[in-house]
Order: structure tokens, then sequence, then C-alpha cells
């Protein structure tokens, strides 16, 4: 039986490890334990870890610009796959955000993960083909 809880910066080193095994999961300076703490305090009780016997088998992040909802680092253990983790991790998310009286999310997807892009639109989230990501990297922050 898994278990939803809010995840912590004690989770940290286990997210990392989660991300690091994952085929499709960047992994970039922004996931440092620095910037990992950073983003919690902005974002308190919106990013969550599954436990399965007490090993973390799946996590989620999530904040807001105070409008919209962007999830990320949605993971879960491939032995754990097909079990509804992912579902109650992301609702667990959307959850939340509503009740701060934000309505819509996004959620970035290299376009090489076509697991990634099945999942998400297999549970109703739509491609955007309107909108091109545009990013800046400051000289000197090569894996930003
Ligand atoms: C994508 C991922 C998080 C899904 O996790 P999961 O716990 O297996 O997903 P769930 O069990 O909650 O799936 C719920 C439903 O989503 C759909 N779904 C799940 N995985 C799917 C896949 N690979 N392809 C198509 N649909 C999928 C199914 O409809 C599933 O219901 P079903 O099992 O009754 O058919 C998991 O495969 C994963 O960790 N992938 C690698 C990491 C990754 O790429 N993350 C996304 C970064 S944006």
């Amino acid at each position: 039986m898994h278990s939803i809880r809010m995840m912590t910066i004690a989770d940290h080193d286990a997210v990392v490890r989660l991300m690091k095994e994952t085929p499709g999961v960047m992994f970039r300076d922004a996931d440092s334990q620095e910037s990992t703490a950073r983003y919690l305090q902005r974002n308190p009780g919106l990013s969550f870890v599954c436990e399965v016997d007490g090993q973390l088998v799946g996590c989620i992040m999530c904040g807001h610009d105070g409008r919209r909802g962007y999830l990320q680092h949605l993971i879960v253990l491939p032995a754990h796959r097909r079990k509804g983790i992912a579902n109650a991790l992301v609702e667990s998310c959307v959850d939340e955000l509503e009740k701060l009286g934000i309505f819509k999310s996004h959620v970035d997807v290299m376009k090489t993960n076509t697991l990634a892009a099945a999942y998400w639109e297999s549970q109703g989230w739509k491609l955007r083909s309107d909108i091109d990501r545009f990013s800046l990297v400051r000289s000197g922050a090569a894996n930003a």
C-alpha cells in the first residue's frame, strides 16, 4: 500500500536519486539542495513524495506564480508503476493549487520523452501547439 505525503528538504537526496536513475528526466544545478530548499520554502505544501514500506518510490514538485501552477519531476520507480501513484501525486498538487485559487497548470516534457507525453495526454492534459518556450541562461551557468 502506498502513502503520499508532503515533500520536505530531507527528501532531497532520495528525490535526486530517483531523478538520476530515470531516463527522460534532467538533473540540473537548479536541483541542488540549496535551490530545492528555496523552492519548497517559496511553494509550501505543494510538492509530494510517495512511500511504500518506508521507501521513497515517487515524487512530484509543484510551484505557482500566483496565476498558474507548474508541475515538474513527476517520477515513479518502474517497479511501482501502473498502480495509480502518478495520478495520486498529480491530484495532490492540483488539489492544493485549487485551494489557492489556481485552476490551470502547466508541465514541461522533453520532446524525446514519449512515455511522459503518453501519460499526460491519457490524463486529459492538452499538448500545446500554439506556444514555443524561449529560455535565457545567464553566462557562466551552463547547467542551470
Ligand atoms: C509517467 C509516470 C510518472 C507514470 O507513473 P504511474 O504511477 O505508472 O502512472 P499511474 O499508475 O498513475 O497511471 C495512471 C494512468 O495513466 C496512464 N498511463 C500511465 N503510464 C502510461 C504510459 N507509459 N503510457 C500511456 N499511458 C500511461 C494510464 O491510463 C494509467 O491508468 P491504467 O494503469 O489504469 O491504464 C511514470 O511512467 C514515470 O515515472 N516515468 C518516467 C519519469 C517521467 O518521464 N516523468 C515525467 C516527467 S514530465
